[in-house]
């Protein structure tokens, strides 16, 4: 079955078609980022027109690529909640009316959903159930992937997304949006251990992260550095902040992971990219006896191969829009 996938929740507009959810044969993306540099972040206005602009393109470039004509595509799917709400509308309506001038059903995909199944790409063989870390610029989530369409939320940010902090304390240290990326890269040649930064406690759920006192934490000790005339060590204050955030992460991922008895890790979203949470991911695995999914760098950031991937499964099981589809700024992955 082969499905064109369409994604446009944020700053990337792409276009795929995957083949019964595991083969890619094609993944087209524009990327804006260029464009919203200029900005220090998304204009989502701006993000909206340049979808426009850029989808009937791609997706003759996604046909062209896969080898295949409009007649053998089977379905489409279509990103249509969580994202920037005006952008998310015009990939909604490009699916619509693909699917209605192909007669083909349409198939919604939550885009967290998505980002979970790039490990079904990457890793033909694997199955739920599952525990999976989901760390985006938007959302931190831990997810008990108990089927391909069923989800349970296991712990949450209380604040921010974790790639949003990485942003928020590059920019400050002038790298260009989004600089979660340019961070990992000067903390490799870091000392991790130079900037104590908090360890925010939080009662309640035990595996609900928070990120916010961590990002203030650390622009605080920016600022705090400037107004002194002190000169910062980058790569280190870099090392320090991504240890710090995979401190949040990883313990309490792991917790979920033991407690569920499943032996399975994946790890999704752009987040996932992060060297220091990739190699802290392996070394407690390793420990641990269980096995890790970690989708390569191409699949951990938007893209839509993984929507047709999740489409694939969400089609087996029954799911279809008409075209009185709406999109959705938020909505839970349970509710998929
Ligand atoms: O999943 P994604 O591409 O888009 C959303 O759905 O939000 O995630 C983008 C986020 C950005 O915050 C970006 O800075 C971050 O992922 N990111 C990274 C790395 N690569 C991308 N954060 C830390 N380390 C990286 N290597
Ligand atoms: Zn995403």
């Amino acid at each position: 079955m082969n499905i064109m996938a369409i994604e446009s929740s944020c700053d990337e507009t792409a276009v795929a078609v995957v083949r019964d959810g595991r083969e890619i044969l094609s993944d087209c993306i524009a990327s804006q980022v260029e464009l919203h540099k200029l900005y220090g972040g998304v204009v989502p206005e701006i993000a909206s027109r340049k979808h426009i602009e850029a989808i009937y393109g791609l997706a003759d470039e996604a046909l062209e690529k896969a080898h295949i004509t409009r007649e053998e595509i089977d379905a489409i799917a279509v990103t249509y909640a969580p994202g920037l709400i005006g952008a998310v509308l015009v990939g909604v309506n490009f699916a619509k009316a693909a699917a209605f001038s192909l007669g083909v059903p349409l198939i919604p995909v939550h885009h967290m959903r998505g980002h979970i199944a790039a490990n079904y790409l990457a890793y033909p063989d694997l199955e739920p159930p599952f525990i999976c870390l989901v760390v985006s610029g938007g959302h931190s989530l831990i997810v008990d992937v108990q089927g391909y369409t069923q989800f349970k939320i296991l712990g949450t940010t209380r604040d921010d997304a974790a790639g949003e902090c990485f942003d928020k304390v590059a920019r400050v240290l002038g790298m260009p949006y989004p600089g979660g990326a340019a961070l990992d890269k000067l903390a490799r040649g870091g000392d991790e251990n130079k900037y104590p930064l908090p360890h925010t406690k939080l009662s309640g759920n035990p595996l609900d992260m928070s990120f916010s006192g961590l990002k203030t934490a650390a622009l605080n000790l920016i600022h705090t550095a400037e107004q002194r005339g002190d000169s910062l060590d980058i790569p280190s204050l870099c090392a320090s902040f991504s240890r710090a955030v995979c401190e949040m992460l990883v313990p309490r991922t792991i917790t979920a992971l033991e407690a569920s008895g499943y032996g399975k890790l994946a790890i999704a979203g752009g987040v996932a990219a992060n060297s220091r949470i990739r190699g802290a991911f392996e070394a407690a695995c390793k420990r641990l006896g269980a096995q890790l999914y970690r989708p390569p760098l191409s699949l951990c950031g938007d893209n839509g191969a993984m929507i047709g991937a999740q489409g694939y499964y969400e089609f087996l099981a029954g799911k279809r829009a008409g075209q009185d589809l709406n999109a959705y700024a938020t909505r839970s992955i349970e509710a998929g």
